[in-house]
């Protein structure tokens, strides 16, 4: 059984500690939709469907924590917790997308307890389905490897960064389950270290074979002949097939394009943003103490002027193809991100 990242037990949220990682394996148990907030924004809980589960959670509880005896009021006191829960972080799509599905549902009913009813369960059913599609998108993803492949992944696109299962790490354990005997690569991925801190824990976790590379040698192994694919997740996802994922997603596609060597994307449908341009988009721009140490040992001088941008853009032309619980698009990703979209 693969790690569960968030899960809803007797009225209250559990999720990993994410910032303990990999030292200590430790859940914390919320009860306030405002602790929910904290955690998304400290990265207590982090990856783009794992917000969005998050998020819906907080709603959840939100609902719970309110006394409110009538429709209206109750809708008031979820309408500003969604605000709160939204302004957590900007760039992942996921989290207004579970906000979003939630709160419509609130609107839906008739009154109060069948809101708190009808959202918890709710809450409760997107996160169960994360894990399915995150098995169907594995099966899908994982007839693009061979046997005896090895993978490279950036930051943390697995179990840890969804419900469970992942996306990235999803299609590499089904290629794995599929027979194949199949090796990964992670990048460290500064400055938070999703990479060493989170994919290297999990797969090991799993007793999937990894090997920690620093970002810097992404070059050397793809020239070396050590890489065969790669795969990472997303944020979001626009409709031309943009895809922004975490801060060096960009440098390892410009990477594996100069060495021929397919870059996949691994995404759920609610990553997907079929309205935004790349332009409308904010990047979320994070503290510089992650850039000036490393953990708690600072590596940088005092009062240094630091650009910290969590996400960047990876361009269409740079993608093999994007693999969702749907199918497998593959460029020209206008007309087949269009076509997963009508078969749902
Ligand atoms: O800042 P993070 O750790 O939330 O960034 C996470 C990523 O960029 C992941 O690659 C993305 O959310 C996909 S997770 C399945």
């Amino acid at each position: 059984m693969t790690l569960k990242t968030v899960e809803w037990k007797e009225n209250s949220v559990v999720m990993i500690d994410q910032t303990k990682l990999p030292n200590i394996l430790e859940y914390v148990t919320y009860t306030d939709y405002n602790q929910v907030a904290e955690a998304i924004r400290t990265l207590v809980v982090r990856g783009a469907p794992a917000i969005g589960v998050s998020g819906a959670f907080g709603l959840a509880l939100a609902s719970l924590q309110s006394n409110a005896k009538e429709k209206g009021e109750l809708i008031n006191y979820l309408e500003n917790a969604k605000k709160i829960l939204f302004e957590t972080r900007p760039t992942a799509v996921n989290l207004s997308w579970g906000l979003d599905k939630i709160m419509q549902i609130a609107k839906n009913a008739e009154n109060v307890d069948e809101i708190r009813k009808s959202v918890v369960d709710a809450a409760k059913k997107m996160a169960d389905e994360d894990i399915k599609i995150n098995m169907t998108m594995g099966k899908n993803g994982s007839e693009l490897f061979n046997d005896n492949d090895t993978i490279m992944t950036h930051c943390n696109a697995g179990a840890l960064a969804t419900v469970g299962y992942g996306t990235a790490l999803g299609v590499i354990r089904a290629a794995k389950d599929s027979g194949k005997n199949i090796k990964v690569i992670a990048t460290e991925t500064r400055p938070v270290q999703q990479g060493s801190r989170l994919t290297a824990f999990e797969l090991k976790h799993d007793g999937i074979d990894v090997s920690l590379i620093s970002d810097t040698a992404v070059g050397y192994t793809m020239a070396n002949g050590l890489v065969n694919g790669v795969i990472v997740g997303a944020d979001r996802i626009l409709r031309a097939g943009h895809v922004f994922n975490k801060i060096g997603t960009y440098q390892v596609a410009t990477m594996a394009k100069q060495h021929n060597i397919p870059f996949y994307v691994a995404a759920p449908l609610s990553t997907f943003d079929l309205q935004s341009k790349p332009d409308d988009i904010i990047i979320e721009q994070r503290k510089a103490s992650e850039v000036t140490g490393v953990g708690d040992k600072k590596t940088a001088p005092d009062g240094i002027d630091v650009i910290n941008p969590a996400f960047d853009i990876t361009p269409p032309e740079l993608i093999s193809a994007i693999i969702t619980e749907n199918g497998v698009a593959k460029p020209p990703f206008q007309e087949s991100i269009k076509e997963l979209f009508a078969a749902n």
